[in-house]
C-alpha cells in the first residue's frame, strides 16, 4: 500500500540569494524541485505527491513534470505550515501522510524505507541524525552562557511520516494558537503526540545557504555513481 507526500515547495529561499527561489536552481541539469520530486516518486511505497506552490509561481510550469498525473499541485501559504496544511486539506482518504521538504533533493530510498516501518506501529516520527559538534548556548551576547550535553539530541530531518488525522489536527491548532512551527513533530509534540526518532543519513541537508548547493551537487555525482 502506498502512502500520500506533502511537498512544501512555496518559500522564498531568502537565505539562498539567488535571482529565483532556491526549488528552481539547477544541479546537474535539472532543478532541485525535480531530484526531489523524482527521488519520492520513484520510491515503490510513494503514492501522490501534493505540491505546495507559490500561488503567483512562474517557473512550475514550465517543468517536464508540470502535467505528470502522480502531482497534485495545491497553493501554499505564507509559512511553510500553511503550506504543509493546505497540501494535508486536499487528500481525501489516507491514514498515514509523509511530509518532505522540497530543499531536500539528496533523500535515499533506504531512509524512506526505515521512516514508513513505522506505519505499523502506534505512533508517527521523522528522520534525525545525531548532532555531531559539541554545543553551546549563547548568553546573546557573543559569549558562551553554558555547554549543552550532547547526549540524545539530534537534528531533525525530513521526510516526516504521522497519522494524517492527528496531524493535521495538531497542525490547525498550534497555528490557531499562535505557536511558531518548522516542523511537523513540532506541531505533534504540542499536541502531546510521542514521535520516534528514526536515524537517517546525515547527507539528506536541506538547501539553505549558496555553499549548500556545491555539497548537494557532491552528493549526488557520488549517488549516480552507485546506480552504474
Ligand atoms: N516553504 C513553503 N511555504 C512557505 C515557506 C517555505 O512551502 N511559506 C517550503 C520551502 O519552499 C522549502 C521548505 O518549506 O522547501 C523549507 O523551508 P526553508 O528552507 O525555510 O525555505 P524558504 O522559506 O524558501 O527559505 P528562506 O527561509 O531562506 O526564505
Ligand atoms: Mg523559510
Amino acid at each position: 500500500h502506498k502512502f500520500p507526500v506533502v511537498v512544501p515547495a512555496a518559500g522564498v529561499g531568502k537565505r539562498m540569494q539567488a535571482d529565483r527561489p532556491k526549488q528552481y536552481l539547477h544541479l546537474h541539469g535539472k532543478t532541485l524541485l525535480e531530484h526531489t520530486l523524482h527521488a519520492l516518486h520513484a520510491h515503490p511505497r510513494i503514492g501522490q505527491i501534493y505540491l505546495a506552490l507559490h500561488p503567483q509561481d512562474p517557473y512550475f510550469g514550465h517543468l517536464p513534470i508540470a502535467d505528470a498525473d502522480w502531482l497534485t499541485r495545491v497553493d501554499g501559504g505564507l509559512e511553510r505550515a500553511d503550506s504543509v496544511l493546505a497540501g494535508l486539506n486536499q487528500i481525501m482518504d489516507a491514514d498515514w501522510v509523509l511530509v518532505h521538504d522540497a530543499a531536500r533533493p539528496c533523500l535515499r530510498h533506504q531512509d524512506i524505507d526505515a521512516l514508513l516501518s513505522l506505519a505499523d506501529g502506534q505512533h508517527g516520527g521523522i528522520l534525525a541524525c545525531p548532532v555531531r559538534d559539541s554545543m553551546k548556548r549563547g548568553n546573546g551576547a557573543g559569549l558562551v552562557a553554558t555547554s549543552v550535553c550532547r547526549d540524545d539530541l539530534w537534528h531533525a530531518l525530513t521526510p516526516q511520516f504521522f497519522p494524517l488525522p492527528a496531524l493535521r489536527e495538531a497542525l490547525q491548532h498550534a497555528l490557531t494558537e499562535g505557536h511558531t512551527i518548522t516542523d511537523e513533530a513540532s506541531a505533534m509534540e504540542l499536541a502531546s503526540h510521542p514521535v520516534a526518532l528514526v536515524e537517517g543519513s546525515p547527507d539528506n541537508i536541506k538547501i539553505t545557504h549558496p555553499q549548500d548547493l556545491a555539497l548537494a551537487e557532491l552528493y549526488l555525482t557520488e549517488r549516480s555513481k552507485d546506480f552504474l
